[in-house]
């Protein structure tokens, strides 16, 4: 059996494949090179950056598809399930990575961090400029109170910060130790005065936020987004942040990446990583192994752990 890596993914990872099978690690891929080899391999694993597409799947002999990460909407998932090809992913072990990356936005743009070290390494000393907000005493708006978001909110509440919560598809019972007021998504908009994502990027959640959505939340809002680039309607928060409706804006993640030209790195009120959310070195480790012992599994006939 014959498994082609196509992204980066941690040592530990691609030890436990070679332990069963012929592993090839091809990180320097084109769309057009992938596509020519993929019908030689049973498994593939991938980060988010190779795009695994409905013609990709359909000219590949692949039993499975692994996910070194959470989200799937690097996957054409219905055209491998049509395909009888199984998915799966790790979603567990970035979760903390993911939700200290958010405080570390969150905290970066209410105190203007990456300006300052910016403005004070060109050698100026501009302590008037950089005044910021504290989070005490804020409302947050979590949207999505899944893995990541549960473990945001639990962090906001000991910073003293009141946690309003959006996520239709959660028992009230599963947040309820979690000082959280789960409500519907106006009322989060209105009330907070930050809003976090934690949400996948689906249908029905691609561009869930755009210029209805701004007009309804309070002026001088911060927005946070870790999750996915495509949640956020980009033009309407670039407007949004060009009138001041929005304060600041800390995006790990963008519509496409890299984000190349986009008009919002050229805001001053916007400081951005590259898709960093999951990038510690414990969680790399982990999210490799998950899904190295799941494919493993998949070609084995096993049940696997994260379909
Ligand atoms: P999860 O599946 O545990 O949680 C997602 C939550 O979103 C669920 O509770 C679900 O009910 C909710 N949800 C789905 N559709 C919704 C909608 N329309 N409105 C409101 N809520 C909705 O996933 P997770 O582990 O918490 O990760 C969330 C997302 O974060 C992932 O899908 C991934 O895209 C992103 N992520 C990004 C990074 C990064 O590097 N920046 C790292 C990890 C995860
Ligand atoms: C994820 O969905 O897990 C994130 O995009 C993390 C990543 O793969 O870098």
């Amino acid at each position: 059996m014959r498994v082609l890596v196509s992204d980066k993914i941690a040592k530990e990872g691609i030890d436990i494949l070679k332990s069963e099978l012929k592993v090839d690690v091809r990180t320097d891929l084109t769309p057009d090179q992938l596509r020519e080899i993929i019908k030689d391999y049973d498994a593939l694993v991938v980060r988010s950056q190779t795009k695994v597409t409905k013609d990709l799947i359909e000219c590949s002999n692949l039993k499975v598809i692994g996910r070194a990460g959470v989200g799937v909407d690097n996957i054409d998932v219905e055209a491998a399930t049509l395909k009888g090809i199984l998915v799966v992913n790790a979603p567990e072990g970035n979760t903390i990575a993911a939700c200290e990356h958010t405080f570390a936005l969150m905290f970066a743009v209410a105190r203007k961090i990456p300006q300052a070290v910016s403005s004070l390494k060109s050698g100026r000393w501009e302590r008037n400029k950089f005044t910021g907000v504290q989070l005490s005493g804020k409302t947050l708006g979590v949207i999505g109170l899944g893995r990541i978001g549960k473990e945001v909110a639990k962090r906001a509440s000991s910073l003293g910060m009141n946690v309003v919560g959006y996520d239709p598809y959660i028992a009230r019972e599963n947040v309820e130790n979690l000082n959280i007021k789960l409500t519907d998504l106006d009322e989060v908009l209105r009330t907070s005065d930050f809003i976090t994502f934690h949400v996948p990027l689906t249908k029905a959640t691609r561009r869930m936020i755009g210029e209805e959505q701004f007009k309804i939340m309070k002026d001088g809002v911060y927005i946070i987004n870790c999750a996915r680039g495509g949640i956020i309607d980009e033009k309407a928060l670039y407007d949004a942040l060009v009138s001041g409706k929005v304060a600041g804006c800390a995006l790990d993640v963008f519509e496409k990446e890299p984000p190349e030209d986009n008009p919002l790195l050229s805001l001053d009120n916007v400081i951005a990583t590259p898709h960093l959310g999951a990038s510690t070195a414990e969680a790399q480790i982990v999210v490799a192994e998950e899904v190295a012992k799941d494919i493993i599994r998949a070609l084995k006939g096993e049940i696997v752990k994260n379909p």
